[in-house]
């Protein structure tokens, strides 16, 4: 009876240590999952195969043709800014003997790794992947080592960015530029991958030209990343990797906490969800979810709202939902929001300025009171007043430095918390001062003096919650394995066929999808970033005028002042919502559907 025990036992304890290094049951059974290719990139006979591409009709115009003329000038001889379209390649690519890096820059997303295994599927055994550690960073120090298929194996459909790293660096100096020739012409780099947000395709462009001015005949190509969504172009790019594993993520965890906010009912949820300036994931997150109050930043600049107009809206919601019984909710709050309240971002653009001249000698000081003296006085009066009516701790991170790339880290900005002090304090007023609020008459709420009686007596208790980093590195969405995967494909093909400043594009996800390369120099737009002009691709933001922003415009006050909140669940790798892709992209580019994807072809991948 004891021996049986122990060797129970000492089975589940081998069981249990299998697991370890990721080889959870979920992560062995994911690894062996189809992923759907485009048909593109499948030779008649049925295996997989690099691209060809051809010119479309499209040419890309940016806003300004001076600047990119002069910046991107031998790429824009070459690519002509027109839009390339990937066709089947009839064994016209037998390219070998290539050698191709590839890097991840910026913030993890879903899907990463399913961009190296479709890049080897397109290199195929007879040229060489190579992995750039720790991104541009990386790059810049020449930490290249030669990536094996069996690695590739092991990583097809696992989440996060961790076989390869990532950073931020922008590659900016001279010395920098130099390092990175110096790491292609050692490594002997036929090609180089980006794969990255805007700020990193920005990147790629200007390495690209940089490369050609020399001379350096090493292509440069670009793979759109970013859970934020805000890299996008129209038609030609719906969206970036990692965005509908990162929606689907905090979309299940939203509705978790409007279940229990309705189960508790006592709490408000104040959730800020991830997606730096662009409202993207909070728009879909609401189009998932249903919440009580959800916040879209482009509509609160195009409104000019401030910032008590934006606490007012929210308080009429709370009140009203309180008057009608319902003392709780989920408020929903996109990251960058404190960016495009008009007077916030007054003040955050002043303090660009200022910490772009002053930088050093605000680092030097040692307490927040030592800053607040030295950069009152350097503010409009209105910007210094704003300031000091913020808390210490938001005030503490407006100040805080600017990344590589000069964005606010507005991750780091509690402003759901911030908005959580001020509604409080508008909702005391309401209790204190009844007959200014409710009653007949414009802009009064109305209620019974029964109801008033229930308001005073109820309390506004509040949760808040940051979701984003977990949302980043998940193991990708069926959709976002295949999106990778065929980006990876599209990005060795363009490699292949010596296309150089080309970002890898895949749309049409109704239709088994349509591969395009994009040239980035048509993309670039001019930003201000730590108070300076920077070429920068644009970012596509929330479009109020879009499908998918008047759906939820039209039913909001329904979700407002009722609870229709409902729970979509965990994401599914297999089972009925495994092919669903995000509504708002679906309903942006006109699908007839956005619970089936369709990216081609499904297989399991398992190079050779
Ligand atoms: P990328 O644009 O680099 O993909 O980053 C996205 C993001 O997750 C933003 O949503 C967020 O504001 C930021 O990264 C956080 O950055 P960090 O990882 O440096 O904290």
């Amino acid at each position: 009876m004891a021996s049986e025990q122990a060797g129970v036992g000492a089975n589940a304890s081998m069981e249990f240590y299998k697991t370890e290094r990721k080889h959870s049951i979920f992560e062995d059974e994911s690894r062996k999952l189809p992923v759907a290719v485009c048909s593109v990139f499948i030779g008649p006979d049925g295996k997989l195969r690099p691209a060809a591409f051809q010119e479309t009709g499209m040419i890309f115009k940016c806003e300004d043709q001076a600047r990119t003329a002069k910046a991107f000038k031998r790429s824009i001889e070459l690519s002509r800014d027109i839009v390339l379209q990937a066709v089947p390649s009839d064994g016209r690519l037998a390219v070998t003997g290539r050698r191709v890096a590839v890097l991840f820059s910026g913030g993890p997303a879903a899907g990463g790794h399913n961009v190296l295994v479709g890049l080897k599927a397109a290199l195929g055994p007879t040229n060489t992947l190579l992995g750039i550690k720790q991104g541009p960073k990386g790059l810049i120090r020449g930490d290249v080592f030669e990536i094996t298929t069996d690695q590739l194996n092991a990583i097809v459909n696992t989440g996060g960015f961790d076989f390869l790293g990532t950073d931020r660096t922008k590659i900016k100096t001279p010395e920098q530029f130099a390092s990175v020739q110096q790491t292609v012409l050692k490594n002997k780099l036929d090609g180089l991958i980006i794969v990255g947000g805007d700020d990193s395709n920005t990147n790629a462009a200007f390495i690209a030209e940089y490369f050609l001015e020399r001379g350096i005949g090493c292509s440069v190509v670009g793979i759109p990343k970013t859970i934020d969504g805000d890299m996008a172009v129209g038609k030609y790019l719906p969206i970036s990797f990692g965005f509908d594993t990162a929606t689907k993520i905090y979309s299940e965890l939203v509705g978790n906490l409007a279940q229990d906010a309705a189960s508790a009912v006592k709490y408000y949820h104040f959730v800020k969800l991830m997606g730096r300036t662009a409202s993207k994931i909070t728009l879909e997150v609401a189009l998932q979810t249903k919440p009580a109050i959800t916040l879209i930043s482009e509509e609160i600049a195009e409104k000019n709202m401030s910032l008590e107009e934006v606490v007012d809206y929210a308080v009429d919601i709370i009140a009203k939902r309180r008057i009608a019984g319902i003392n709780h909710g989920v408020v929903l709050v996109p990251e960058g929001l404190v960016e495009f309240i008009p007077e916030m971002r007054a003040l955050i653009l002043e303090l660009n300025r200022v910490l772009a001249e002053y930088e050093r000698d605000i680092k030097d000081l040692p307490t927040l009171k030592n800053k607040q003296e030295f950069i009152y006085p350097l503010l409009t009066p209105q910007s210094a007043q704003l300031m000091a009516s913020l808390p210490e701790e938001i005030e503490e991170m407006l100040i805080l430095d600017r990344d590589d790339h000069g964005n606010v880290k507005v991750s780091q900005i509690e402003t759901e918390k911030l908005l959580i002090e001020k509604i409080r304090y508008k909702m005391s007023q309401l209790k204190r001062h009844t007959e200014k609020y409710f009653g007949e008459g414009d802009g009064k709420i109305q209620a019974t003096p029964e109801q008033i009686e229930r308001f005073k007596a109820a309390s506004f208790s509040t949760q808040s919650h940051f979701l984003g980093y977990e949302g980043r590195s998940a193991r990708p969405t069926a959709f976002d394995a295949a999106f990778t995967f065929n980006l990876g494909l599209a990005a060795g093909s363009l490699v292949l066929a010596g296309k150089t400043g080309y970002m890898a594009a895949v749309t049409d996800f109704d239709k088994g999808g349509t591969v395009l390369a994009l040239p980035i120099s048509g993309l670039i737009a001019c930003e201000t970033r730590k108070g300076k002009e920077e070429l920068v691709i644009a970012k596509e933001l929330v479009d109020t005028a879009s499908p998918a922003f008047k759906l939820f415009a039209d039913n909001r006050d329904r979700w407002a002042l009722q609870d229709c909140f409902c729970s979509p669940g965990p994401i599914q790798h297999w089972g009925p919502t495994s092919r669903q892709m995000p509504i708002s992209i679906a309903l942006k580019q006109g699908y007839a559907d956005y619970r089936h994807f369709n990216l081609g072809e499904e297989r399991q991948i398992e190079l050779e």
